[in-house]
């Protein structure tokens, strides 16, 4: 074993090295030309969703959004994906289309660098694992009113769902509260980026 040892301390290094610059240096000489984008700046495109809340829940849009434009849609972006962050929904859901596995064939075109380089994604939720289905291709695949029933008790919609509920997004007459409208808003703005026509 003993002559080993300079094999392995010269294996380690250049490991650490080679991971430094793969996931340090590269990721840094990638993103330096693509400017960061602020959530006022993504937000000017006011997803149809977010407008269809209003309609959908005029009296609860009105209260906590007012009317659905730019500025309050950076709002609710803003509050959807802190709502996102703090019910630990990125610890069942990636938001990373990888290119294996046939991984487009399921969720949709695959990730690209310039998609995370914004605020709403600083910082970015790739998340870990995936008990549930990856998220950033969900803009548009179900309807606002899926989402609530689906976020009150997802068993509504899934039968055999094992993804915990959140009555506590809900008002008592089972409403979207700020934070369950600024989720659902949140979700539905998931991969609206991408080209009409290109999700499955
Ligand atoms: C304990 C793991 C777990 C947590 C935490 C969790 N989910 Fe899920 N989620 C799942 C599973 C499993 C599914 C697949 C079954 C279903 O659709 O309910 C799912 C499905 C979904 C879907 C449907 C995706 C699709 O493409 O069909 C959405 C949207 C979703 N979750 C959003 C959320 C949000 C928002 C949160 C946080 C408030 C959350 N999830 C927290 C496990 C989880």
């Amino acid at each position: 074993m003993e002559r080993f040892g300079a094999s392995f301390l010269i294996a380690g290094v250049v490991t650490f090295f080679l991971g430094f610059f793969l996931q340090g240096v590269m990721p840094v000489l990638t993103l330096r030309s693509i400017a960061t984008r602020s959530v006022a700046e993504v937000a000017q495109d006011v997803s149809p969703h977010f407008v269809g809340l209003a309609s959908d829940y005029p009296e609860e849009f009105a209260r906590y959004f007012g009317e659905p434009n730019a500025a309050s849609f950076a709002r609710a972006l803003d509050a959807g994906r802190d709502a996102y962050i703090a019910e630990a929904c990125w610890h069942c859901h990636s938001q990373f289309v990888r290119p294996v596995s046939n991984e487009d064939l399921r969720f949709g075109p695959v990730s690209t660098p310039e998609e995370y380089q914004n605020e709403m994604n600083l910082p970015h939720l790739f998340g870990t694992r995936r008990v549930g289905p990856d998220l950033i291709r969900l803009a548009g695949r179900y309807s606002n009113d899926w989402h609530a029933a689906h976020l009150y008790k997802p068993t509504n919609v899934v039968p055999y769902s094992v993804m915990p509920e959140y009555p506590w997004l809900f008002d008592e007459a089972k409403r979207p509260n700020e934070r369950g409208l600024a989720l659902i808003a949140y979700l539905q703005w998931l991969g609206s980026w991408v080209e009409e026509g290109s999700h499955r």
